[in-house]
């Protein structure tokens, strides 16, 4: 089979990752879709900007619109609503598949996204824009969309939850462990977005959009960030056996969904209580299923990726088998048992 070309639209942390993952399991990604995936260009703002060693400069351009018109799948990474929101509808236009890491934009503008990828019968796939490795767009999209979900309580913003984690353990104040976090690769480019609860406001917007099939935007959601958390809240919750979480609520209410982002006081005996450093996890109450938590690393380059890398393989197979999964696809040809044999 033709190798279908991949276009990656950033280079930051999280893209010089699936850069890597790309070349290094180039075999293994083959094999798992059933044709090969070449990584034709990576657009970059500065092509002269240092870049990790795993990076092929030679793939590197900054001319965006032109690499977006020769692929066949384009991976946006770039964050922010221009241009990434352009690029995506031309990628669209011609019949890309889409892969996006972008809360905000799929926070402001996703319905839109999602009707023009269906116009032209592609599909947009945004598991890495909620909670980094966590798998929580599917089970939410695909698992739990016979049942009917009550209410979602997540811890969706690392550098939050590791910020807290920090000013409880170490007694460090707000900005020492924000600049910490921005070390670590877990903070936003502007870490406003993170402390302010911009972040985590965006990712519960999708999560509600999921959980109650239903459209809730950026403005629908109700958001107060850590900034008002002090040293001394953090050691009083302790004291009366709280932890202090940063929330990101969705609920089914008698008026409607509801959806919110601020600190609250978690009991110790909660499981979102033992949610640690940059950890993320998402707690969904539904009708049938009960209580379900999902946990992980919800921020940084690789664990990122890795949901990123996922997307990417679900729609190369879907463009190759139609969904099907090579090994799948292969059972089609094998001969049918027969029972009266055995
Ligand atoms: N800044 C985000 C966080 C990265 O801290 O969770 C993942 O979206």
């Amino acid at each position: 089979r033709p190798a279908l070309r991949v276009a990656l639209l950033g280079c930051g942390v999280v893209g010089s990752e699936v850069a890597r993952l790309l070349t290094e399991q180039s075999d293994d990604l083959a094999s798992r879709v059933g044709a090969p995936l070449e990584l034709v260009g990576i657009a970059v703002r500065n092509v002269d900007a240092p870049r990790g060693a795993a990076v092929d400069r030679g793939l590197l351009t900054a001319d965006a619109e032109g690499l977006v018109a020769r692929a066949d799948i384009v991976v946006e990474l770039m964050g922010g609503i221009e241009p990434a929101r352009s690029l995506l509808l031309a990628a669209i236009g011609h019949g890309a598949s889409v892969v996006t890491a972008n809360k905000a934009l799929l926070a402001e503008d996703g319905p839109a996204l999602y009707a023009a990828a269906d116009a032209a019968g592609v599909d947009v796939y945004y598991e890495a824009a909620v909670a980094g490795a966590i798998p929580i767009v599917r089970p939410l999209r695909e698992s739990l969309t016979g049942d009917r979900v009550r209410r979602v309580l997540g811890i969706v913003n690392g550098t939050t939850n590791y910020v807290l984690d920090r000013m409880a353990t170490e007694g460090l104040d707000l900005d020492e462990a924000v600049k910490e976090a921005q070390q670590l690769g877990y903070a936003e480019a502007d870490p406003t977005a993170d402390v302010e609860g911009f972040d985590a406001a965006a990712k519960a917007a999708i999560i509600a959009s999921l959980a109650f099939h239903t459209r809730v935007g950026l403005a629908d959601v109700h958001r107060e960030g850590i900034t008002g958390v002090t040293a001394q809240d953090v050691v009083w919750a302790a004291q009366t056996g709280h932890a202090v979480k940063l929330l990101a609520i969705a609920e089914q209410t008698a008026d409607g969904v509801a959806v919110r982002v601020h600190p609250a006081l978690v009991p110790l005996d909660h499981p979102l209580a033992g949610v640690r450093g940059s950890f993320n996890a998402v707690f969904v109450e539904a009708d049938a299923a009960g209580e379900l938590m999902f946990y992980g690393r919800g921020a940084g380059g690789a664990p990122t990726a890795s949901a990123v890398l996922g997307d990417v393989v679900s729609a190369a197979r879907h463009r190759v088998l139609g969904g099907k999964s090579p090994e799948e696809s292969r059972y089609a040809d094998l001969p049918v048992l027969d029972p009266s044999r055995s």
